[in-house]
């Protein structure tokens, strides 16, 4: 089954060189700010794109538990560096909105979190990425043990759905991408709650089943 050849496929390749490619377009995109490549207005370039790559992982770390429910496709061990990879553009964007766009002047910037809905609920999004990026590593999930740990990760599914929002709010007219972003979270947030009644469904079913060794 393809499937079954993806996934030994995916047990041969190491996570790690995710961080290393990772950082790349970032790199780049800041170079091509730097040389001029990016137009008449760098910085919102930049804020432009780091915001849509930090959205784009946030969906692919979304998708991963899915694509192993529904495709049969084991990506796990990725999703760690996925994750650390979407807060890092998100640190990025926020960075270039703090530095190059705000000028570091924080009254200001404190101002416009306070009174830019967008900016509120793109800040919300970042912060609720703090505590999950705190805790993705091992001895986190020792430390909190497995069901703490599966619960503080729930924060994943409202950190997404900000982050999508914030995008939705921030666009003027009604251009099509937004929405297409915010339909792939709100369509992996569906697909949990599918699998999830379809698992309780299952449950339930096998303890209302009477037990072969039952006389
Ligand atoms: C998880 C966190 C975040 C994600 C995923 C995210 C994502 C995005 C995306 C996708 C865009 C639109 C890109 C485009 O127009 O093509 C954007 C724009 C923007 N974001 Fe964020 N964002 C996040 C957090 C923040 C934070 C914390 C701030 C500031 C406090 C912020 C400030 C902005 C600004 C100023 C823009 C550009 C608005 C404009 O075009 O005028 N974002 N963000």
């Amino acid at each position: 089954m393809l499937a079954d050849r993806l996934n030994a496929l995916f047990r041969k390749l190491p996570a790690w060189p995710i961080y290393i490619v990772g950082p790349l377009p970032g790199i780049w995109l800041y170079w091509q700010g730097a040389t001029g490549a990016l137009g008449a207005d760098p910085v919102r370039a930049i804020e432009h794109q780091t915001g849509l790559y930090a959205l784009q992982l946030i969906i692919a770390g979304l998708a991963v538990t899915p694509l192993r429910g529904f495709a049969g496709l084991n990506l796990l061990k990725f999703r760690r560096a996925i994750g650390i990879m979407a807060f890092a553009y998100a640190g990025l964007h926020l960075f270039t909105w703090a530095a190059l766009d705000m000028g570091l002047y924080w009254a200001q910037a404190l101002g416009d979190i306070v009174k830019r809905p967008y900016i509120t609920i793109g800040m919300a999004a970042f912060l609720l990425l703090v505590p999950l990026v705190a805790t993705s590593n091992d001895r986190a999930v020792r430390r909190l043990g497995a069901v703490r740990w599966r619960k503080l990760h729930w924060l994943t599914y409202p950190a997404a759905l900000l982050a999508a929002l914030h995008f939705v709010w921030l666009v003027k007219a009604w251009p099509l991408e937004p929405f297409v972003y915010l339909g792939a979270v709100l369509g992996l947030l569906g697909l949990r709650v599918v699998a999830k009644g379809a698992r309780s469904a299952s449950r339930r079913k096998g303890a209302a089943a009477p037990s072969p060794t039952a006389s």
